[in-house]
Parts: C-alpha cells; sequence; structure tokens
C-alpha cells in the first residue's frame, strides 16, 4: 500500500517502560505540542517537539489537536469467528461453547463466509483503534486464509492461528493429529513472515486435543521454535476438572501444557485465573504469558484474574478482550473492566499501567515490541488518535480533569469506539475512510 510522507501534529503519549506507580512520570514521554513525521515506508521517521519536527520536516501536516496520539491498542487473545457469537444467554463456559460457539464455528467451512467476516472484523478493530491482534481462527484451513488475505489488503500485523482440535467438539470441527499438523505447516509456509503476519501455533485447548494431536503439536513447538503459540489455560473450574480427568498423569494444568513443551516465551495463555502457586511459578519461570480477558471472565462468569500475584510472582500478564466470550472490542472498555476486576481484588491498577498494558505492555509481552507498540524512530506508524471528549458526557467530566493521568482514566471509564477519532495503520488513515 503506498503511504505519503506526512508529519502528524497533537499531544503525544508513548511508554519507555512499564510504570511502577502513579505518579512514574519517567515511564513514558509525553509532548503537549507534539510532532511525528512518517515516512514513505510507513515508519516514524522522527518524533520530538512540533516546532523541531517542522523545521526539519517539510511534508503535509496532519492537525489532530488537541487530540491525544498513542501507539495503536493491542490486542492479543480475540476469536475473529466469533463476530455472531457475542452476547450468547449462556451460565458458564463449556455451555456457551457446546451451545452457540461450536455451531457458529462451522459455518467457517465456507471461504465466502470467512471472508465476509473477516472483512468486518478488520473494520471492528479499526473503529475500536486495535491495530494488532492475536486471533484464534475456527479449524478450518480457509478461515486462516480468509484471515491472513484480509490482514495483508490493510497491511496490519497480525498474529494468528488455525485452531486445531480433534476431540469434544462436533464432528465438522474436527481436524486430526495429521491434518491438524500438515495444515499448521503449510499455512506457516504459506503466511508466516508474509508482509506483517505472524504464524501461531494454536491448539485450542487440553480437552479439544487427544494424547495424539498434542504429540503433534509438541512437534511443531519443536519445528518452529520462534513462533508464537495461543491456547485456553485454567478459566473454568468445570473446564479445569474434566482436563484433569482427560489427562489424570498430570499433576495439574499447566503440567499438561508444560509436558508437550508448550511453556515457553511467546506462548499466550488465555485466562490463567485459577492457577495454583507452582503453576503461577512454571509460567514465571519459562517465561510463558497470561492473557487475561476481564470482560469475558465477568461475562462467563469464570472468576477474578488476580494482576498483583502475577506481578509478586513475575509471570507475565496481557490483557484481551476474548471476543466473543468477551463483550467489547474496545480495549478502553476492556481496561475498565480489568480494572473493576482489580478492586475486587482489593488492589488499584494506575491509569498509567492501563495505557501501558494496551500499548507498549501487550507488544512486549508478545515479543513483538521491536517495531510496534511505541511512538518511536524505527517502529511502524500504527497509532490511535483518542479524543476524550468524545460524548458530552466525557466533555462535561473533562472540564474537571487536571492532570494526564485524570484524563487518561476519563478516557477508559466512559471511552469506547467513539473515544477514537483516528486510527492509523503504518501511516494510513483507517478509521475515516471505512464506508
Ligand atoms: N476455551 C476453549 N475455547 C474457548 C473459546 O473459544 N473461548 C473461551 N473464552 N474459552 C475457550
Ligand atoms: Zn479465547
Amino acid at each position: 500500500m503506498a503511504v505519503s510522507a506526512k508529519v502528524l501534529r497533537g499531544r503525544v503519549l508513548t511508554f519507555l517502560r512499564k510504570p511502577e506507580g502513579p505518579d512514574d512520570t519517567d515511564s513514558y514521554l509525553y509532548l503537549e505540542d507534539g510532532g511525528i513525521a512518517i515516512g514513505d515506508d510507513g515508519k516514524i521517521v522522527a518524533v520530538g517537539d512540533f516546532s523541531e519536527i517542522s523545521a526539519s520536516h517539510s511534508d503535509p501536516v496532519i492537525d489532530h489537536r488537541p487530540n491525544l496520539i498513542m501507539p495503536g491498542f493491542i490486542d492479543p487473545h480475540i476469536h475473529f469467528v466469533q463476530m455472531q457469537v457475542v452476547g450468547s444467554y449462556a451460565g458458564s463456559l463449556l455451555e456457551w461453547l457446546n451451545t452457540y460457539t461450536f455451531v457458529e464455528e462451522q459455518r467457517f467451512a465456507d471461504p465466502d463466509h470467512a471472508s465476509r467476516i473477516a472483512s468486518a472484523f478488520f473494520d471492528e478493530l479499526i473503529r475500536n483503534g486495535t491495530t494488532t491482534a492475536a486471533a484464534y481462527c475456527s479449524v478450518h484451513p480457509e478461515s486462516a486464509d480468509a484471515f491472513f488475505a484480509e490482514a495483508e489488503k490493510r497491511n496490519m500485523a497480525m498474529v494468528a492461528g488455525k485452531c486445531m482440535m480433534d476431540r469434544n467438539c462436533p464432528e465438522g470441527l474436527q481436524d486430526t493429529p495429521q491434518t491438524g499438523y500438515d495444515d499448521t505447516k503449510a499455512l506457516i509456509a504459506k503466511w508466516n513472515g508474509k508482509g506483517r503476519a505472524n504464524y501461531a501455533i494454536t491448539p485450542r485447548f487440553a480437552i479439544t486435543s487427544t494424547h495424539e494431536q498434542m504429540e503433534m503439536v509438541a512437534a511443531l513447538a519443536k519445528e518452529y521454535p520462534d513462533l508464537h503459540i495461543q491456547t485456553h489455560l485454567s478459566e473454568n473450574d468445570v473446564e479445569i476438572a474434566f482436563t484433569q480427568e482427560l489427562f489424570p498423569e498430570h499433576k495439574d494444568y499447566t503440567s499438561v501444557y508444560a509436558h508437550y513443551g508448550l511453556l515457553r516465551p511467546k506462548a499466550l495463555y488465555g485466562h490463567a485465573i485459577h492457577l495454583s502457586d507452582s503453576e503461577i511459578g512454571m509460567m514465571a519461570e519459562t517465561g510463558s504469558v497470561a492473557v487475561s480477558c476481564p470482560t469475558s471472565n465477568l461475562f462467563l462468569g469464570s472468576g477474578l484474574y488476580d494482576f498483583e500475584k502475577a506481578e509478586q510472582a513475575g509471570m507475565t500478564t496481557a490483557v484481551a478482550t476474548d471476543i466473543g466470550g468477551g463483550t467489547s472490542y474496545s480495549m478502553l472498555r476492556t481496561l475498565d473492566e480489568f480494572y473493576k476486576v482489580q478492586q475486587l481484588n482489593k488492589n488499584r491498577l494506575t491509569p498509567l499501567m492501563s495505557f501501558y498494558l494496551m500499548t507498549r505492555g501487550n507488544a512486549e509481552a508478545m515479543q513483538i515490541d521491536v517495531d510496534i507498540g511505541s511512538i518511536a524512530a524505527g517502529s511502524y506508524a500504527d497509532l490511535v488518535v483518542l479524543d476524550v471528549r468524545a460524548t458530552p458526557a466525557m466533555a462535561i467530566k473533562m472540564e474537571r480533569v487536571e492532570t494526564l493521568s485524570e484524563e487518561l482514566f476519563l478516557l477508559q471509564t466512559l471511552g469506547d469506539d467513539r473515544a477514537i477519532a483516528e486510527t492509523y495503520v503504518a501511516g494510513q488513515p483507517m478509521k475515516s475512510v471505512l464506508v
């Protein structure tokens, strides 16, 4: 996609590292009148005060003042094939999966359906300021083709994979150990590294894979040590008990994945709510990532993720929407719910931590921070422009806001897709051009 050089002007906020408290001003760069020079390749050339940037760059200026420009949001756990599952009325996880989700995902055997939903899915990410996601496709390789083709069309950095699942689900959603392995390999060869695509090895969760399939997943993980792995872990009490029944030879849920060599950096474990201290220790030691999905965990009544405990133990936490168990595509809404979950745990999340997590924090957790998650020279100009006065209720509250942290907290508490004034992908405005 051709991108012309430009300079964005506005208030700029980007994190330099994880904030260590509510007033950790060294953890971020904030420019009251900032400039971001973007090159023809969609990457950031320079960031600084607008006066300096405009003196050294003569490109056209797009003025976003008084809005706040931040790195695009990153959603590290989302099911693109569950757009039409969102808001399905179920008591808990397994009922929700069996009644709605496993029925819906069978539709993705049809490539036309997969393409239509992929297009709607990327539109929705852009509306919400999300520029990168780690996504689950269905079991059908065609769904992964549709997903990556749409991502490539929009030049978006995406991590995704086809689910591997060969039991405890309808026949129409089953692969076999061999076809799961072969199809995954073929998709890696076709998509990984093409444009901005990263393939993730994706066993859905232990319940839907036989021991034979887990052996094949282990082989894939060994053959591709640098790829992401994504799966689900310790989300719900009945799910945990069923997993123990299916894998009685292992001490606990996490040990099942450990046995097959799936604990490692870039391994993204959705939910990870009910882990024992020893499981948290295994996750921390191996650099595996817990991906908390607060709107989903509240919606399905799964439980309350303890962020403070994870931090104390050195287990990395990322935060994600988990559409369609989750109930919002918005990372602002998601962090608002994450904040409330931590309140129930008697811990208070700082606004700085929230905005770190949805940008640089999630990028670092996924180890894709080399060129996204920050506004810095050399990074892709994947950006979100935030309007803190987007609604009348936000505007009236803003009259009482005095600090940057208060402004961020307002964006988190009342903000949603309406607060996303623009989304840039590799320097290209994407939201304002949606039809
Ligand atoms: N566990 C296995 N599959 C899923 C899924 O699609 N959503 C959630 N929330 N949990 C899962
Ligand atoms: Zn999930």
